[in-house]
């Protein structure tokens, strides 16, 4: 018994010696070296001055994370990262960041391969925001998450997974409506209105189109008619949720039957026109934002999640709820639906960009044990 409370001190000695302290106990940021990892083509501009809303938005992330950083008195680099690890490599042992800020999505162009980057920060024994490996690997694939979620039985549509170069027939268990996407891709893209399909003949143009376009699976899911939410939750192993925000699709849809096609999503001319955009989700019935809250750290947990993350459900006229997928390292523009609901929490973006790098510093990567 004695030994093992010494060996439990050793470690906890050495895991409190090899973990820098990133926040003064006025919780406060300390200085510190902050390296914000990006894509090669998104490394932020110092001015946005007489840009265009649409020419911001492809960097607005990077842009308002780096503005924001350097702000709290941080010491900031960039790198933008093309398929080069060594520049990685490089960056962390010449200029020894305290820790990595990761907003990159894709690597070699790749969107699958951000998880071998995070990965590799783990292996360089580097601290890192945002999700570990194996979340970043199973959210990213939204057919495994929704097995693991099913076994812990959490709602999800009914599916069935097309693998490129084979042959589909209609499960029994499927009936349409029925929603067409890749297994793979996110922003919602290869979404528009021809992805949710009512027959066999289009079902069979949509995988294939699928196929063509995203290079992956198709996901065949049930279509979920209702509301469109999101909860944004944060944390390591406590977790915090934000207040459920909503996606409106204003006139571009009837009422129950809109979806995020890619324009609802980035057109800002779009939604302008038919009014669509997200805020706090009123009207919800009786215990069902409290039903949510639960359910998405439970999400959160089952698919092995770390950091930050945003939850996209449905909800049925019915009240009953389903989950279509964890978004690892959401969006963490100011105007984007993470930062709005944690602002609505009381979480301005000064703190939430401190909540994010406190559990970056603090996530216990097994070099840490
Ligand atoms: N089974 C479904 N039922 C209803 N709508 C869906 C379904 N699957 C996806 N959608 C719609 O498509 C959008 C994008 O799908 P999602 O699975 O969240 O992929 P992405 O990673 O592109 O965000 C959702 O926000 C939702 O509006
Ligand atoms: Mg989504």
């Amino acid at each position: 018994m004695g030994l093992r409370i010494a060996v439990v001190k050793c470690r906890y000695a050495i895991f409190r010696a090899s973990v820098p302290a990133l926040i003064t106990r006025n919780n406060n940021l300390k200085p510190q070296r902050v390296l914000v990892l990006v894509h090669e083509s998104l490394v932020p501009p110092d001015n946005i001055a007489g840009l265009t809303m649409q020419q911001i938005d492809e960097f607005r992330t990077e842009f308002d994370v780096v503005q924001q950083l350097k702000q709290s008195g941080c010491e900031v680099r960039v790198l933008g990262l093309g398929d080069n690890l060594g520049e990685l490599r490089s960056a962390i042992s010449d200029w020894q960041p305290h820790i990595t800020f990761n907003l990159l999505e894709e690597f070699q162009g790749i969107v699958s391969y951000d998880q071998h980057v995070v990965a590799f920060l783990e292996l360089m024994r580097q601290p890192y925001t945002g999700c570990n490996p194996r979340g970043l690997m199973i959210s990213r694939d939204k057919a495994l998450s929704k097995q693991i979620l099913m076994y812990h039985r959490i709602p999800t549509p009914r599916f069935a997974v097309v693998p490129k170069g084979r042959r589909f027939t209609l499960p029994r268990k499927l009936s349409f409506p029925l929603f067409v996407k890749s297994v793979a891709e996110d922003a919602s893209v290869g979404i528009s209105q021809a992805s949710l399909v009512t027959d066999a003949a289009r079902l069979k143009e949509r995988i294939e189109f699928v196929h063509e376009q995203t290079n992956a699976a198709a996901l065949v899911e049930e279509f979920v008619e209702g509301r469109e939410l999101y909860v944004s939750v944060i944390g390591n192993e406590r977790l915090q949720t934000y207040p459920v925000w909503e996606l409106k699709f204003g006139s571009a849809a009837q009422a129950s039957t809109g979806f995020a096609t890619r324009k609802v999503k980035w057109d800002r001319k779009y939604q302008a026109k038919h009014g669509i955009g997200s805020r706090m989700a009123t009207e919800l019935p009786d215990g069902l934002a409290a039903q949510l809250g639960k359910l998405s750290k439970r999400i959160f947990k089952a698919l092995y999640l770390t950091g930050y993350a945003r939850l996209d459900f449905r909800l049925r006229p019915d009240g009953s709820v389903y989950v279509l997928e964890a978004n690892a390292n959401p969006n963490l523009a100011k105007i984007e639906d993470f930062a709005t609901s944690a602002a609505a929490a009381g979480d301005d973006y000064p703190t939430l960009m401190k909540q994010i790098l406190r559990l970056g510093g603090n996530y216990r990567a097994a070099w840490r044990e």
